[in-house]
């Protein structure tokens, strides 16, 4: 008997398992009821007494060898399937996180896609600009107040070159080099010369529309417009034009949505007026036409500007304009792109 527990001693130091069934096949043929230890602990009853001592320690030390190499073989491959499982090794070591678009960029891809719906592409311009593209070209009398230095950066002191003041110079630039049908939406950085303060800044953006064709009409702008509005703000949004002045355009308007906060009921943010001004807009002056090299007896044409941040802060509530260009992360990462 103490022969067969020796080599069971060493047989059971030699086994191993890769897998689970494995392991139960072990464990059934040495721990089990009818396994081998088991039928030894039986035969244990016919060992002569003199030898009972000896191999009843040696029998309990097989028993608990067994045990202990079942549990090691478990643990052995438990911990290997881990490995092989979760280890992804294609992942990079450390982790990396992902940045949002800026609030600004959104909004403006977003207005840039609803007129891409309606037939228009972009068309981009510098911001560096001369005094024909910005003011001149676009019907502004000599002494309007837009070209004093208040309202204008102007380059190195030369009245000629200005920081643009709006997207209105990139209609020029593209009326000068292409004939009707023109569609376009330009979206792009303007600068003033404000004080810094939550409600203005020395530099923003805008997006500028133009549609110059034959037989355009100011029924075409307002359908424009409310398709705009409504695509923007939700499909209850309604739209008011009031009527206004800019030299480039004749009649010019001023378009206000219902209060997408109030619904039109009146509140704060819309001075319970119901209505916030978003933009504006006009048939294109034929003065502007016919400096661009267009001819304003066979075309017209509508025009409509707006401010992104404006739309910004009405979709988004942001109360102080200088959170868009001040980089704290804690306000950008709040704004997930949709595209
Ligand atoms: N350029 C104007 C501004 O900066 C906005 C604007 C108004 C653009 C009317 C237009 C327009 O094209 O028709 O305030």
């Amino acid at each position: 008997m103490l022969d067969k527990i020796h080599s069971l001693l060493s047989e059971i130091d030699r086994v191993t398992a890769s897998n689970a069934d494995e392991l139960e096949a072990l464990r059934i043929k040495y721990l089990s009821k009818k396994g081998i230890i088991s039928v030894l602990m039986d035969d244990f009853r016919n060992v002569a007494p003199e030898q009972k001592r000896e191999v009843g320690m040696k029998l309990n030390e097989l028993k608990q060898k067994a045990q202990e190499k079942m549990q090691s073989l478990k643990d052995q491959f438990e911990s290997n399937k881990g490995k092989d499982a979760e280890i992804d090794l294609t992942r990079t070591a450390y982790p990396v996180s992902l940045g949002t678009r800026h609030p600004i960029s959104i909004v403006k891809e977003e207005i840039c896609d609803i007129f891409k719906r309606l037939g228009f592409s972009i068309a981009e311009g510098p911001e560096v600009e001369d005094d024909w593209h910005v003011f001149s070209s676009l019907n502004f009398a000599e002494d309007h107040p837009a070209r004093d230095m208040q309202d204008t950066f102007f380059i190195q002191s030369n009245p000629d070159i200005v920081l643009r003041t709006h997207t209105s110079s990139v209609q020029t630039r593209v009326m000068e080099k292409t004939q009707p049908p023109i569609r376009i939406i330009c979206p792009g950085r303007v600068y003033r010369n404000e004080a810094i303060s939550y409600r203005a800044h020395c530099f923003f953006h805008q997006v500028e529309a133009l549609y110059v064709d034959k037989d355009v009409s100011f029924a075409d702008l307002k359908q424009a417009l409310l398709f705009f509005a409504k695509e923007m703000f939700g499909a209850d949004t309604k739209i008011r034009l009031r009527p206004s002045y800019f030299p480039f355009t004749e009649p010019s308007a001023e378009m206000d949505i219902s209060c997408n906060l109030c619904g039109g009921e009146g509140c704060p943010f819309c001075k319970y007026t119901g209505w916030v001004e978003i933009l504006g807009c006009g048939m294109v002056d034929p003065n502007v036409l016919d400096n661009c090299g267009i001819d304003s007896k066979i075309y017209t044409g509508y025009a409509l500007g707006m401010g992104i941040e404006r739309i910004t802060n009405l979709k988004y509530q942001v109360k102080d304009l200088r959170m868009f260009s001040e980089n704290d992360v804690r306000f950008l990462e709040q704004f997930q792109a949709a595209h």
